[in-house]
């Protein structure tokens, strides 16, 4: 992307954490950016002591996370919702959908807790889940997804980027298989988004959702969900309150209309202090674009993947080009992975187990140091 060394050690150093930590862990909770950072200690210190007097620059900030996460996504403002979390957002689909008994939703059996438990729970409205295997690299072919699918699908429900294997699904090919049974593709886009490129204009998945906590280097408890437009009266607003009404500010009239935008899924009072930090790391993150984020992980991560098997790992992760992403699982035969783990955090290195191996993570302003530190441990 023509970005060089300088650029990235730019990004670098609006991380704080990496003066002292090797952080190889956004698949799990990411530290917060400098800029992130300061956006909440600005709005702790406004709040203390004006209290809401300057609530108007509030929702000017909060709003601002909207557009980015619009253009993030090549997306229209009114078709994002800000939302607590990822799980939020998946439930205002698994709660909100007109599902019929008899009905099916799709899914992968390796989907991360919250992408099962919500489909799961629709069990006792008589909504089937059809849970497909993979391996231990995360494949699941598309025929494997085609066959599970009849009549009575009416939604695909898939990770962008699985959470343990870090296997990339294909959202085009995925969207144009629910779209061809008709049916509808949810994606649980917390593992890549705002680090691979995704344009829904484009691609056209239906429904997603993400928090901030990892790859967008926000705080915990303030993400994004986004609908298209034409399905804003497909699913039936759930955690209705003052803020999902046209007439928001007007609380001695009721009337219950709706926006008519995404925001109709808000509900009530918003986390000023999440939604200003996200948006502050998501300005820090749209300077570079998601093509040239996604190059340089890749980069790190191929790297990572070099050096670890030089060192006698074995690397699980699918790491051909349409499939690789931030996340790779490893593990070295005979060795226990949480003792490799304790041992990298004795020297301050951050990575997770995830279904007993070995995952790391590393971001675009992690560099070829990081990855030294991790070797010195793990050879
Ligand atoms: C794929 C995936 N979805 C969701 C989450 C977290 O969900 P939430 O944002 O609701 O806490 C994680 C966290 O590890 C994840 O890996």
């Amino acid at each position: 992307m023509g970005l060089s060394i300088q650029d990235w050690d730019w990004l670098r150093a609006q991380m704080p954490v990496a003066r002292q930590w090797a952080y190889l862990d956004h698949a799990a909770v990411a530290p917060l950016s400098g800029p992130a950072q300061e956006a909440i200690l600005q709005w702790v210190a406004d709040a203390t002591s004006n209290g809401s007097v300057n609530y108007p620059s509030w929702t000017v900030r909060v709003e601002h996370a909207r557009t980015l996460a619009a253009r993030l996504l090549g997306a229209l403002p009114e078709e994002i919702a800000l939302v607590n979390n990822t799980t939020a957002g998946v439930n205002l689909v698994a709660e909100g959908f007109p599902w019929q008994p008899g009905d099916n939703v799709v899914i992968r059996a390796d989907e991360f807790p919250t992408n099962q438990y919500a489909w799961l729970h629709l069990a006792d409205r008589g909504v089937e889940t059809r849970r497909i295997p993979s391996d231990a690299s995360g494949r699941v072919e598309l025929d494997q997804i085609a066959a599970a699918c009849d009549r009575r699908t009416r939604l695909i429900s898939v990770s962008w980027v699985a959470f343990a294997s870090g296997w990339r699904n294909d959202l085009d090919r995925l969207a144009e298989l629910a779209h061809a049974r008709g049916a509808l593709l949810m994606v649980d886009a917390i593992q890549a988004l705002g680090v691979f490129p995704l344009d829904v204009a484009r691609t056209p998945v239906d429904f997603l959702a993400a928090d901030g906590h990892k790859w967008l280097l926000g705080p915990e408890g303030a993400g994004v969900f986004f609908t298209r437009r034409e399905h804003l009266n497909l699913l039936r607003p759930v955690g209705v309150g003052w803020n999902s009404v046209r007439d928001e500010s007007d609380f001695s009239r009721i009337a219950l209309v709706f926006k008519d935008t995404a925001a109709r899924y808000e509900g009530g009072s918003q986390n000023v202090a999440g939604f200003s930090a996200l948006a502050a790391s998501m300005a820090l993150l749209d300077q570079y674009g998601t093509e040239a984020m996604s190059s340089q992980i890749v980069e790190i991560t191929d790297l990572a993947c070099e050096r670890l098997q030089s060192i006698g790992a074995t690397i699980l992760s699918d790491r051909s080009p349409e499939r690789r992403s931030g996340i790779v699982s490893f593990e070295f035969p005979g060795r226990d992975p949480r003792e490799l783990q304790r041992r990298c955090l004795e020297q301050k290195i951050l990575l997770s187990c995830r279904a007993g191996r070995l995952r790391i993570s590393p971001h675009a302003y992690n560099n070829e140091d990081d990855i030294g530190r991790l070797m010195d441990v793990l050879k």
